[in-house]
């Protein structure tokens, strides 16, 4: 979910509706907002996206007022309707609530104010807590700050909320436990966001909230920050934004997944830069050099991550394994955090995730930690609760990612545990010192092979003309185009709805060709390197039982091109950088597929671009 918040001189409600638009990636299936006139609140809350919000507010409630909060919504407890959207009241309407995560004891919680008279209205855990706390503000006679904290001292799970009294209207209560929230300082107005995007154009001063810190925001006042647990008064750590607003807008691109593709290039590059020196032959890292004992004397390295970033940790399993000859697992999070994994003090833990806030990937963490592993971060939003926790990192640099569906968060991270794995095989002397230089330039010649595939858009438009309609699809890889095969497959089934699995080729034998015929389409990517010859056998397989063949090929290539009804040709790199550049025309076909489909590209169905919740 995403939250807003306004207090200040302007109007609170253009600044909070433009706010959601933006947190808009972190859930949309329902919104809400409560906007105080100076005498009156007023709540407008739906079903449905912030667009549908915006025109229900402009109907039904004034929008005047210097105090707003806002919220839009990723369903947990309820269903997405008008009543379980936020923001929630409390019985007697004044405490004003919205919340982003879990509360997993509020069944208890519930009863127990329902003995003591309180009705529900929803079915949301969030209409419990603001109850909880004019429960507390009654019974301990205590204002707003001390009731929320008195409150949350009894709450089990995770939340980012934001609160204020009708009563007292000069004044919103923030707090964090597991969920982002950040805090915008202006002069004489205060901003509130999930991150730092509502209020980029207002101020680049912030205060990110640590977990279990809340903070009193109150015209005239400076923030008080606060631990939750120990009421103790915390200093304000003010930072300086790193965001730009031009970083967070379309710049004339019809949907943010396309301009986040071709944004590619310039990505990769920013990544690099200051690491990658080729003609010096060195590779630069702080994360990993303050920290080479621990990668070079390591058992293993586990890789923990979800979605997206578990498909660049696969991609790393090859890097590592065939670069460095360390050994490597990767793991789902929420699988490794609850199946009682063995780790012993010198496993190296890599966590990979774009967000920095993914709920299992966190709790991964924390539990390797706790076995004594060492944890590094790969992650892309700076400040984010899995830089924090982890003990070292190597953030991607690409720039804010908005479309829901990753890509260039993607190679980012794909790019950085390249990074990794050359300095790595290098310190251990597993490749040698020319072979490792040659292996520099071969990286940084990426982004300029990237820029070339690009060209494949227009070609990709007449495939994805004639594949809109299908029903299913396979995607099939060998060694590093294994893991491009789950991805491609994995960017079509968020954004077009279709059903596509991806598979490792040789694995078809085993089940997917009982799917093949006629009305199947499949993606294999059959680049030059990498098993050529038994990828062309499984073509033939394919072929043998009339499958429709989309093949991502090298350039020159001219036996597969014979035999696929379609060929993608892509540049020619070293093995072991195919990722980067056979990833990309499984992203451009997945977007013209969904835009045909007519489907909503940035905010697909049902999903979150930042999942808080386990
Ligand atoms: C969600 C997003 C995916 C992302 C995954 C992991 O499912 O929709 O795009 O890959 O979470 O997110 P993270 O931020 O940890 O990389």
């Amino acid at each position: 979910c995403g939250i807003v918040g306004y207090i200040g001189y302007r109007d609170a409600y253009p600044i909070v509706i433009k706010g959601l638009e933006r947190l808009e990636y972190r859930g949309y299936d329902s919104a809400g907002v409560a906007l105080y006139d100076g005498e009156e609140l007023h709540i407008c809350k739906t079903k449905g996206k912030v667009s549908d919000l915006k025109d229900k507010v402009e109907k039904d409630i004034p929008t005047k007022g210097s105090l707003g909060i806002g919220h839009t919504r990723w369903a947990t407890h309820g269903v997405p309707n008008d009543v379980n959207s936020h923001p929630h009241q409390s019985n007697s309407g004044d405490i004003v609530l919205i919340h982003n995560g879990i509360i997993e004891n509020y069944a208890s919680i519930k009863q127990e104010l329902t003995k003591r008279g309180y009705s529900f209205y929803s079915d949301t855990d969030t209409e419990v807590l603001a109850n909880l706390i004019q429960e507390v503000m009654k019974i301990e006679k205590v204002k707003l700050g001390k009731a929320v904290q008195i409150a949350l001292k009894q709450v089990v799970g995770a939340y980012a909320i934001a609160v204020f009294d009708r009563r007292k209207p000069d004044e919103i209560v923030v707090a964090r436990l597991g969920s982002p929230l950040a805090i915008g300082i202006g002069k004489n107005e205060y901003f509130v966001g999930s991150d730092a995007s509502p209020f980029i154009e207002y101020t680049s001063n912030a205060i990110y909230l640590e977990d279990e810190e809340m903070a009193i925001i109150r015209i005239g006042r400076d923030v008080k920050v606060r631990s939750i647990n120990d009421d103790e008064q915390l200093d304000a750590n003010i930072q300086e934004l790193q965001l730009s607003l031009e970083q967070i807008e379309k710049k004339g691109y019809d949907h943010f997944m396309l301009k986040e593709i071709y944004e590619q290039p310039s990505a990769i590059l920013d990544t690099f830069r200051g690491r990658l020196l080729p003609n010096e032959g060195i590779i630069k890292m702080s994360g990993i050099e303050d920290n080479l004992s621990k990668f070079l004397n390591a058992n293993r390295i586990v890789i923990v991550a979800c979605g997206t970033s578990w498909h660049a940790g696969l991609v790393a399993e090859y890097l590592f394994e065939d670069l460095a000859r360390i050994p490597v697992e990767v793991e789902y999070a929420s699988e490794f955090r609850y199946r009682n994994p063995v780790i012993k003090r010198d496993d190296v833990v890599i966590a990979i995730s774009q967000s920095g806030e993914t709920a299992d990937t966190l709790a991964a963490i924390k539990l390797a930690k706790s076995m004594g592993a060492f944890v590094f971060g790969v992650c892309n939003v700076v400040g984010s609760s899995i830089a924090r926790e982890t003990n070292a990192g190597a953030y991607t640099h690409a720039g804010p990612e908005i479309g829901v569906a990753s890509t260039k968060a993607f190679t980012t991270q794909i790019t950085v545990l390249t990074l990794i794995a050359l300095r790595l095989a290098n310190a251990k002397g597993t490749l040698s010192t020319s072979d490792y230089k040659k292996c520099l330039f071969d990286l940084e010649a990426i982004p300029r092979r990237v820029e070339e595939v690009l060209d494949v858009n227009d070609q990709i438009v007449k495939i994805a003309e004639n594949y809109s309609d299908v029903a299913n699809c396979l995607y099939l890889g060998r060694k590093y185009n294994f893991p491009v095969a789950l991805e491609g497959a994995l960017k079509l089934k968020e954004i077009s709805y279709i059903h596509a699995e991806g598979y490792p080729a040789a694995e078809m034998k085993h089940g997917p060709i009982a799917l093949i015929d006629e009305q199947m389409p499949v993606v294999v990517i059959a680049t030059k390197k990498g098993n050529y010859e038994k990828i062309v056998s499984n073509i033939q397989e394919i072929k043998s039982r009339r499958g429709r063949i989309i093949a991502v090929v090298t350039q020159g290539d001219t036996m597969i091109k014979e035999m696929a009804d379609y060929a993608i040709e892509i540049p020619e790199t070293v093995e072991f950088l195919t990722p980067l550049i056979a990833t990309i025309p499984l992203q451009l076909l997945s977007y013209h597929i969904a835009v045909m489909r007519g489907c909503n590209v940035d905010q697909p169905r049902n999903l979150a671009k930042s999942v808080t919740v386990e």
